[in-house]
């Protein structure tokens, strides 16, 4: 059951009755540099094997049902909970790609989100967080509906505006000025509220700042993001648990992830556990990642030397626009899951990139080229030697648009 949420950076610890814990206590503006992760006292582990929706199903390894709980709503009614605000999510399909698989002579299986809640695996960070929020507003512990903020132009945003819409909770998204029309279009459907936002003299990126002063505001960060909202790493986790729950009967050799902002992979990881290895996979246009693990091998207790370990990429660029973050956000979660699963890092060249993108494009499902970027890092294994021995899994973890 998880009891606390504790910091990776400083160790602070804050227990998981409390409402909107978002970041480390110790985070400050000045010093963004904490996460907060989900601490499980190993006391409670059943899962309701006959359920399909996976919020239901491992709702007992989750931090929102012991939120729930500690403030005294009974089982039944987080259950009622999770069916009403995320009735939409179903276990997601897991099984040998035969056209793939023919394709690179090699078994490969694959997780299908292109069917999930607002078309990727994003939906799954952000639903924890608003079934907290949810749970706290029936318990009386919130009274107001404070907006919700996301900066994001792509499929965290179509989640979160989605989820928001669901509930008629209010949300800013926060989008670069650049951003496709057409998709801010669709977020003006569902309700939300767009603020492009133009760079100005200040280094960084604007949407982000924007979103920062929203949340300094008294916004909810509604982030797939784990320093800027610990919560996003707790229902994430369902889709590594669904991946363990249907494995291959002799098991998986490796399980392929792209790495963008990392709260993907972090989750992956920490759901599947260390028995599989974990290989981050990253486009040669952008490998903040890869730099990092090599920063951090050489360094006593790398979470404390963030900046030094995690320094951001100039000018990425590659046809996977989703994994584009300069920042992995999320490098000590994913750098974690990596090394205790004897996992490794692959830096796929863009021809990789497109190539697998090509391939998926000609096999189905539908995929992004980031949702197929995983698969890149498989066909650039192979070709080195590099993948490990036994099935490969990789998650197809968006559509394509
Ligand atoms: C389809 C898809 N796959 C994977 C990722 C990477 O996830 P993360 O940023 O958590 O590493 C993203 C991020 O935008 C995405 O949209
Ligand atoms: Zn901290």
């Amino acid at each position: 059951m998880i009891i606390a949420f504790r910091c990776a950076v400083c160790g602070s610890s804050v227990d998981v009755d409390q409402p909107a814990s978002w970041t480390c206590p110790s985070a400050s503006v000045d010093d963004p540099f904490h996460l907060l992760e989900p601490v499980d006292d190993g006391s409670v582990d059943e899962v309701d094997r006959g359920e399909t929706n996976p919020l239901i199903r491992y709702r007992r390894r989750s931090a929102w049902w012991a939120f729930a709980r500690a403030n005294g709503m009974s089982d039944a009614d987080t259950v009622r909970l999770a069916a009403s605000v995320g009735g939409a999510f179903r276990i997601t399909p897991f099984g040998r790609h035969e056209r793939i698989s023919a394709a690179l002579g090699v078994d490969v299986w694959a997780k299908d989100e292109t069917n999930s809640v607002a078309g990727s695996h994003k939906a799954r960070h952000l639903i924890g967080i608003m079934l907290h929020l949810r749970a706290a507003e029936e318990l009386g512990l919130i009274n107001s509906r404070p907006p919700l903020a996301i900066s994001s132009c792509g499929n965290a945003a179509l989640a979160a505006a989605t989820i928001a819409a669901s509930q008629r909770w209010p949300i800013n998204v926060f989008v670069p000025t650049w951003m496709d029309p057409a998709f801010g279009s669709g977020l003006d459907a569902l309700g939300a509220e767009v603020n492009r936002c133009e760079r100005t003299s200040d280094a960084g990126d604007p949407a982000m700042s924007a979103f920062r002063r929203a949340v300094a505001d008294g916004a909810v960060p509604f982030s797939v993001q784990g320093p800027a909202n610990g919560w996003c790493l707790d229902t994430g986790r369902t889709i590594g648990w669904e991946i363990a729950d249907a494995l291959p009967a002799d098991g998986l050799g490796s399980m392929y992830v792209q790495i963008g902002g990392g709260a993907f992979a972090t989750c992956l990881g920490a759901g599947l556990g260390s028995s599989v290895p974990l290989v981050a996979v990253q486009a040669e246009g952008c490998a903040p990642f890869a730099a990092a693990m090599e920063r951090a091998d050489s360094m006593d207790e790398p979470e404390r030397h963030w900046s030094e370990v995690m320094v951001p990429w100039s000018e990425p660029g590659s046809l996977a626009d989703g994994i584009l973050d300069d920042e992995t956000y999320d490098w000590i979660g994913v750098r974690r899951a990596v090394l205790s699963s004897g996992g490794h890092c692959v830096v796929a060249r863009e021809s990789s990139i497109v190539a697998a993108a090509e391939l998926v494009a000609s096999t189905g499902p539908p995929t992004s080229p980031t949702g197929t970027a995983g698969l890149a890092g498989l066909m650039e294994d192979l070709t080195t030697g590099r993948c490990p021995s036994g099935p490969a899994a990789v998650v197809l973890s968006g559509v394509a648009r």
